[in-house]
């Protein structure tokens, strides 16, 4: 591993933590050892919200995830921080509400990227990366999916963007 790729911090947030966080860090932790890059990456997911702090994934999410040889059953929900603007590079937001809220709570003078993580899916039909907490498991395929179809050019941009 060379000194330019050490160090990257990446922290995916949705509005629970229990439903597409979650499964991006798992698709993003899959793809990163797949590429053998886990070691010089920090990666979490965290929610905006507080109501299923300490509460593992959604079992719909875990089950899409495991379909798919991802185990993301030991991942714990959290809440948003001050000390993530600090601690991470990177802040990928799952929709446009959770992005404006990162925006909102972020301390004076951060220099995290606060990124929409639609903006990384190749001719998005999506605004954002749709919420799938009330409909059917039908949907937790859709998240999926366009989890995994922005992924590896979010991988490409954080290389390319170098460390903090
Ligand atoms: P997530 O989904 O933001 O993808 O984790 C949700 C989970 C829970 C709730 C909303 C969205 N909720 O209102 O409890």
């Amino acid at each position: 591993m060379n000194e330019s790729q050490r160090h990257h911090s990446v922290l995916f947030v949705c509005l629970g933590n229990i439903c597409r966080s979650p499964l991006a860090e798992g698709v993003f932790r899959r793809l990163l050892s797949d590429r053998e890059l886990a070691d010089a990456f920090h990666v979490d997911s965290c929610g905006t919200g507080a109501w299923h702090v300490g509460n593992p994934p959604d079992p719909r999410s875990v089950e899409v995830a495991l379909a798919h040889d991802i185990d993301i059953s030991r991942q714990r929900a959290r809440q948003l921080s001050r000390s993530d603007y600090d601690e991470f590079q990177w802040i990928v937001a799952m929709d446009g509400a959770n992005a404006r809220t990162i925006e909102e709570r972020a301390p004076r003078g951060h220099d995290a990227n606060i990124v929409p993580f639609m903006s990384f899916v190749p001719n998005a039909s999506h605004a954002g990366v749709p919420d799938p907490y009330y409909g059917g498991d039908d949907g937790f395929l859709t998240v999926y999916r366009l989890l995994l179809s922005g992924m590896g050019p979010l991988i490409d941009a954080v290389l390319r963007r170098g460390t903090k």
